[in-house]
């Protein structure tokens, strides 16, 4: 008897591993795929027969009439991004009635992105590079248990513009603190040079009224009036009990694929911290924001690039700052598919993957975009850094560690390229025997191997 089959795809590296491929692929024959965390954060980019699309929130199930796909619980949702690519699809004719949302979702609002930009702004040198839309100050609502979730949208619109009305009253005052505190400094600092001085009652009523009337307009409630009526209107229809979905599924034996979006090292309890996200990006925290029990999962999928990138701040030992480095990036278009900004580019970092392969006990490895080092001439593979003089040969999450290492390349660790273009290739064995060896080299002993951006530009090794 045919069993149920839950398969997690979960990126390898610091996202943009082209998972979105991988799932792609890999939902042809699923019945369901959830999206389990995250927000618009991230970006899969899908080419197939509909066109070319850069997905932030919804599943890469959509393609495939048959197959319910679902905005999980672990998702930080923001429905004016959704509602934005919803209405992008439907022009390309992808049909979204297979598409539903979980009530436990919480919801990102604009004023939860001029969070993120203040709190990259107040951390001067310490700046994650966070892509600014409003994911971490989202998480933290969630953690605070102040957040509000997609629930809220199928009642009446204005329960939910009162409880945001809430919300914002106490980050206003938050707001209000913090521009007086630094009126008063800057106050200080004028008239007496920083020194011990007095301000007068006077003074401190006219900083309030100016602290007050600089908060932006996204910290009252009536600003979102427009779009949670919206919401109401597209989205609740949509909000609906994914969990009984999901559950009746594994008792019908359905496929299930859980898709992960960024990348392990990304993942807040076990990445780089604190140069992370606010969300789980391991195969943990794809089955907690998915819901399923984790006795059910058949198959993990670690998706890792043929090559290393990384977009914000951080430690990154094999980046390359060279022209091979500007070569890779432009061949492989790595710029963020949500924020435009170059991703920094790097070697093969088997410290890294190793890591990941702990932390995750992928069942199966998909290594993509090995076309694109095609014609970028000879290759690196790191097995090692140097971290103030000494050689380690384990990769450290204690992200200054991680700043402070090179990596360090023995004769063995360079690798001759190869010219070819492969995207034709179907089986391992026809490809360029260079890229044979490099693929050896990853220590990655890949079931895909991605060639191409389209669909089918795909190796399956048996
Ligand atoms: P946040 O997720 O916007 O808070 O950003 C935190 C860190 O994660 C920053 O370094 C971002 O560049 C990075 N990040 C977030 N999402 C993605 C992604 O989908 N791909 C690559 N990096 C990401």
């Amino acid at each position: 008897m045919r069993k149920p089959e839950v398969i997690a795809v979960c990126g390898g590296q610091w996202g943009d591993e082209g998972k979105g491929k991988i799932i792609d692929y890999l939902a042809q024959e699923a019945d369901v795929v959830i999206r389990a965390q995250g927000g618009d954060n991230a970006g899969h980019t899908v080419v197939n027969p509909f066109g070319k699309f850069g997905l932030h929130l919804i599943p890469a199930g959509i393609f495939n009439p048959f197959t319910e796909n679902i905005i999980g619980a672990g998702v930080a949702l923001n429905p004016k991004s959704l509602m934005e690519e919803m209405e992008n699809l439907s022009q390309h004719g992808v049909p979204l009635d297979n598409l539903k949302i979980s009530p436990k979702a919480h919801l990102v609002f604009d004023y939860h992105e001029e969070l993120d930009k203040l709190q990259e702004q107040l951390k001067g040198n310490g700046k994650i590079g966070t892509t600014g839309r409003g994911i971490g100050p989202c998480y933290m609502d969630k953690a605070e248990r102040v957040g509000l979730r997609a629930e809220l949208l199928t009642g009446d619109p204005y329960i939910l513009l009162d409880e945001m009305s809430k919300a914002l009253k106490s980050k206003r005052d938050a707001l209000v603190g913090r521009n007086l505190a630094a009126a008063v400094d800057s106050y200080l600092e004028s008239e007496y040079g920083g020194g011990p001085g007095f301000i007068s009652n006077e003074d401190i009523g006219r900083m309030v009224v100016v602290s007050a009337d600089l908060i932006p307009d996204s910290f009252h409630a009536e600003y979102y009036e427009e779009l949670i009526l919206n919401a109401h209107r597209l989205l609740a229809p949509i909000i609906t009990d994914t969990d009984e979905i999901v559950h009746q599924r594994l008792n019908k034996n359905s496929r299930i694929l859980i898709e992960g979006a960024h990348g392990t090292l990304l993942d807040l309890d076990h990445g780089t911290y604190p140069m992370v996200t606010s969300s789980s990006p391991t195969v943990a925290g794809l089955l907690l924001g998915s819901g399923i029990p984790p006795k059910y999962l058949t198959r993990s999928i670690g998706v890792f690039k043929a090559y290393q990138t990384r977009v914000g701040a951080g430690g990154m030992p094999t980046e390359l700052k060279d022209a091979q480095g500007e070569l890779i990036r432009q061949k492989g278009h790595e710029f963020g598919t949500t924020t435009g900004r170059p991703r920094r580019v790097g070697y093969f970092d088997t410290l890294a993957w190793e890591y990941a392969m702990k932390m995750n006990g992928f069942s199966e490895i998909a290594l993509t975009r090995l076309d694109i080092l095609s014609g970028v001439g000879d290759l690196k593979i790191c097995y090692e850094y140097e971290h103030k003089g000494e050689i380690l040969e384990s990769f450290p999450t204690d992200s200054r560690i991680l700043g402070e290492c090179s990596a360090r390349y023995l004769e063995n660790d360079k690798k001759e390229g190869w010219d070819e273009d492969i995207s034709g290739v179907r089986r391992f064995e026809d490809l360029p025997l260079n890229a044979q060896n490099y693929i050896g080299s990853t220590i990655a002993k890949p079931k895909f191997v991605g060639v191409g951006e389209k669909r089918e530009d795909l190796i399956i090794i048996k």
